[in-house]
């Protein structure tokens, strides 16, 4: 089979295309039907087919087989702890956990937020949600209390899950006060939580709401899958838009199912029986779709990692864990490698370590920078590669695929559309670019199976973002090209969300949080390009008129409340005081040229700014 070949076929006869994937599920009724449309382009996968997500991910393997091989392994460099569960043992977990929830009430379409680090109890209470057909929404658990609470009063949740604390290096972070102090602000208020309680930080239980796992799972009985239909919502993931107010993506159950045990064989090339790592976080989507529900779906063993690619103890860590668990492929932010790299920059630490299992790494999150990717395929040999995808997509949009025919790679490129995508590079008004021109970069409708199906509550929103912007496309707010050859570059976001060390991050949020400050009258917040974290927030302020205080001061505390509001990993460091902000005549602020002052690019003055004199202003003060 070639790529050429199957990228037509899946977009001249999607149905047929998608039918055929779809045979490698075990689903409790196949779909009959494979796709329905609806207005503008947009449907649903597979409506009539019944199935359940954690019977894929679990007991099919069991049927298959694979029982006693290793689903899950959790290595905690942060406690010194490493744990393993055969897929008997995890199925037995999850149902444990399911019937949990299940006497308390919980059932289809009742939503379970999870907030907790990486522990495999957050694997193991999403699989449960996903047994009992109820939604789950996993929130970070970098998030403040105040993120969390957003995410409470839009998702209404039944229940909370969570642990006693989370640990950051040496760090203990405990979660209980978070989560109390999210529920007070909330407008919904959850009928309990369940509370795994670690070690390090025995969190208080509040009677009559909280209740202990461990008391729990002792007197618990075990639940069977329950069928839904595959387009009934498996979780809600809250992503970061352009506005204060993230975005509830949903994704349904039997489209997803299908479309990550696809990526698995042409995106990475993994098998059954293969070790899958990806180091990320399952507050994310890579962690949803790549440590939890795709390597499970295809029978492989996933590595659930605690702990950091420095520090935890050294810039080895990675290729230790590699060589621990005979890992096949490693699948992490660009971020991730830069930190490596700057404490261990001639890969010594590699050396130490016996990483032969490893077949392929890959990168996605953020632009793969050409000299991270150098230095990675000269200290390891391996094929890196890139692939360049988003939490609405669930799985790669553009990927070098590998299971059907290795291209070269082009750095800097995300390679070639995934078969399913139909990637065009378009003007705002939908016409095409030509070949190595930049443009928005959009997909043609339909979306392939496992991208999201609406924005929880908001189908508005949804199209308002998403489909309206480009008729006839997925806009996807980011910019790029395709050249001569098909490869396509992603070049950044078009509109006003940021990467920071691989975490999306929206600076209007950050906005609201700094023009919060009683002496702050106006603001806006860029994304600076950062050597280690791709790019850094730093935020513009203009001060009320009689405002005093110390500009020092002012940003101390604007950080203070950006930890306190959003969490450390806005990494919010820098608020600098200026005397105005650059405006067009109309008055709307001119984010465009601020960013690439703060990128130290080249800019010139455009033509609609009332005051072009405020820009060497605010130049100068990015460069003292
Ligand atoms: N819970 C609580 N706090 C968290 C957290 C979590 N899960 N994750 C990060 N934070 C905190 C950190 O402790 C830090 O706090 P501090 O300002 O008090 O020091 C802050 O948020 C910023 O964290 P981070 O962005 O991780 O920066 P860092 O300097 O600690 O580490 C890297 C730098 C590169 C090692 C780290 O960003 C990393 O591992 N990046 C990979 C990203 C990744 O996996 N992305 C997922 C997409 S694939
Ligand atoms: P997230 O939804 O958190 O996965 O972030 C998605 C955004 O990250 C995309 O819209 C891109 O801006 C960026 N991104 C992800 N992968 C890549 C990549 N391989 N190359 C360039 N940008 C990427």
């Amino acid at each position: 089979m070639d790529y050429q070949s199957e990228f037509r076929r899946s977009v001249d006869q999607p149905e047929e295309f998608w039918r055929e994937k779809a045979r490698a599920i075990d689903w409790i009724r196949p779909p009959e039907e494979i796709w329905k449309a609806s207005e503008n382009g947009h449907g649903q996968w597979f409506p009539d087919g019944l199935i359940n997500s954690s019977d894929v991910a679990l007991d099919a393997n069991i049927r298959a087989g694979r029982g006693d091989q290793k689903a899950l392994i959790y290595d905690s460099p942060v406690t010194d702890t490493q744990q393993s569960f055969t897929y008997n043992e995890l199925t037995d977990q999850v149902a444990r956990f399911a019937g949990v929830l299940k006497a308390r009430g919980v059932g289809h379409g009742d939503r379970v937020i999870i907030y907790m680090p990486m522990v495999p109890q957050a694997v193991i209470a999403m699989l449960a949600c996903a047994r009992l057909g109820a939604i789950h929404s996993v929130v970070f658990g970098g998030f403040a209390a105040h993120e969390l609470a957003v995410r409470i009063s839009d998702a209404k949740p039944k229940a909370i899950v969570t642990a006693s604390c989370g640990i950051e290096v040496a760090k203990v972070i405990p979660y209980k006060p978070l989560v109390d102090r999210a529920i007070e602000e909330a407008d919904h208020k959850p009928e309990f939580c369940i509370v795994f309680q670690r070690p390090q930080v025995t969190a208080e239980l509040q009677a009559g709401r909280d209740a202990d796992w461990d008391q729990e799972m002792a007197t618990a009985t075990p639940a069977d899958p329950v069928p839904v239909a595959a387009t009934d919502p498996l979780y809600i993931l809250y992503t970061s838009g352009t506005t204060g107010k993230p975005k509830g993506v949903v994704r349904d159950n039997g489209g997803h199912a299908v479309a990550l045990r696809y990526s698995m064989e042409l995106v990475y090339g993994a098998g059954p029986g293969d070790v899958f790592w990806a180091a990320s976080d399952v507050g994310w989507v890579v962690g949803h779709s790549y440590i939890v529900y795709a390597p499970l779906f295809m029978g492989c063993t996933t590595i659930l990692y605690e702990g950091k690619p420095v520090k935890t103890p050294d810039a080895g860590a990675f290729w230790r864990v590699c060589q621990d668990h005979k890992v096949n492929y490693l699948f992490t932010a660009p971020t991730a490698f830069r930190a490596v790299r700057k404490e261990d920059p001639e890969a010594d630490l590699m050396a130490k370590y016996d990483i032969s299992a490893l077949k392929r790494l890959f990168l996605a999150g953020e632009r793969l920078d050409p000299s991270t990717y150098e230095w990675l395929k000269e200290h390891t040999s391996l094929p890196v590669l890139d692939h360049w995808w988003q939490t609405e997509t669930g799985w790669a949009i553009c990927c070098n695929p590998v299971g059907i025919e290795e291209m070269r790679t082009k750095p800097g490129s995300a390679t070639v559309p995934a078969p399913g995508f139909n990637v065009q590079v378009v003007s705002l008004d939908g016409r095409p670019m030509p070949a190595g021109e930049q443009g928005q970069v959009a997909v043609k409708l339909p979306l392939p199976p496992g991208c999201l199906s609406t924005v929880w509550g908001d189908d508005a929103r949804f199209r308002k973002t998403y489909l309206d912007p480009i008729p006839g496309f997925y806009s996807s707010g980011d910019g790029g090209f395709i050249d001569e050859d098909g490869y396509v570059f992603i070049m950044g976001r078009t509109d006003d969300v940021i990467n920071v060390a691989g975490h999306r991050l929206s600076t209007g949020e950050m906005e609201e949080v700094v023009a919060s400050h009683p002496a702050v009258a106006e603001c806006c917040v860029v994304g600076a390009r950062d050597e280690m974290k791709g790019q850094i927030p730093v935020g513009l302020v203009l001060l009320k008129d009689g405002a005093t205080i110390d500009p020092d001061e002012l940003e101390e505390e604007l950080v203070e409340m950006v930890r306190d509001r959003i969490g450390a990993i806005a990494c919010f460091r820098r608020a600098m005081v200026v005397d105005r902000l650059p405006k067009t005549r109309s008055g709307k602020i001119l984010r465009r040229v601020i960013r690439q002052i703060a990128d130290g690019e080249e800019w010139s003055v455009p033509s609609t700014i009332d005051d072009p004199a405020i820009l060497e202003e605010i130049d100068q003060k990015f460069r003292n």
